[in-house]
């Protein structure tokens, strides 16, 4: 089913804690550079990652960041431009692409500091929304990143003369080919496993598919497993059996 979701800057509390991973510093640093320049941001990577946590916690960290989600039904251009403005809170009783622009354009210049646009899965965006953000990003003194799953950059490279004008704006990219060995760190410290051979096979489990995300499914069932006992290898390699995996 298509889902259409929404991030408001400060919201509830964010339903993952954010681990100071290297790759999410990386990510969080990306962020503040294309804010601050302000410039335009491109990440892309696989999934599990953590792009979307770095997203998320860097808009809930300060007023006038804002997060958008792109999904097959944002992928148009009117529906994309509402989700702009739903989410930075810019109103128009027109309606069409060209009104909406227009509010988005004149709610983002009212903002006391250059703002911040982070539009996630962003390899949903049709070629008309990305260029309309494109547009916006030149009409605007605003950062703006795009996160994105490896095929937008594909989709980038395979056409050069067609987004030579989005990519020679482009003045930070990061491509995030799978997750660091510190990051599982991170994660393990963070949950307080300190069992060496814990660690080795959640580190392993981190180049399987899902990287982080099934790294932390596994501490999830192992913590459950352990009880109130320290996690161990024993746990982790009894919560991939659990999950049909093993390492
Ligand atoms: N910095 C982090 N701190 C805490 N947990 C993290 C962090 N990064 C990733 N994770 C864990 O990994 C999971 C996957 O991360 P996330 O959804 O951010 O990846 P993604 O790169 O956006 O993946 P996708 O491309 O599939 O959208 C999160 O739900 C979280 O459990
Ligand atoms: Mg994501």
């Amino acid at each position: 089913m298509v889902t259409i979701r929404t991030i408001e800057p400060n919201a509830a509390p964010e339903k993952i804690p954010f681990c100071e991973t290297e790759t999410g510093r990386r990510m969080l640093n990306l962020f503040t550079y294309c804010q601050d320049a302000p410039e335009l941001g491109l990440i892309t990577g696989k999934p599990g990652v953590g792009k979307s946590t770095a997203a998320r916690h860097y808009v809930r960290s300060a007023p006038g960041r804002y997060l958008v989600t792109a999904s097959p039904a944002t992928s148009a251009l009117v529906p994309c431009l509402q989700r702009i403005a739903e989410a930075i809170g810019a109103h128009t009783k027109l309606s069409g692409a060209g009104a909406l622009a227009a509010a988005i354009t004149t709610a983002l210049e009212a903002e006391p500091q250059s703002p911040m646009l982070i539009v996630d899965e962003a390899h949903h965006l049709s070629d008309d929304s990305i260029e309309e953000l494109r547009i916006l990003f030149d009409t605007v003194p605003m950062g703006m990143v795009l996160v994105a799953g490896r095929q937008l950059r594909d989709r980038l490279d395979g056409n050069p003369k067609q987004w030579s004008q989005l990519t020679s704006r482009l003045s930070a990219g990061l491509e995030v080919d799978g997750p660091l060995p510190a990051d599982v760190d991170a994660i393990c410290s963070h949950h307080g496993i300190d069992d060496r051979d814990a660690r080795t096979t959640l580190r392993r489990a981190a180049h399987h598919p899902g990287a982080l995300r099934t790294v932390t499914k596994l501490i999830g069932v192992a913590a459950k497993l352990a009880g109130t006992a320290p996690i161990v290898a024993a746990h982790v390699k009894d919560a991939a059996h659990a999950r049909g995996l093993t390492y």
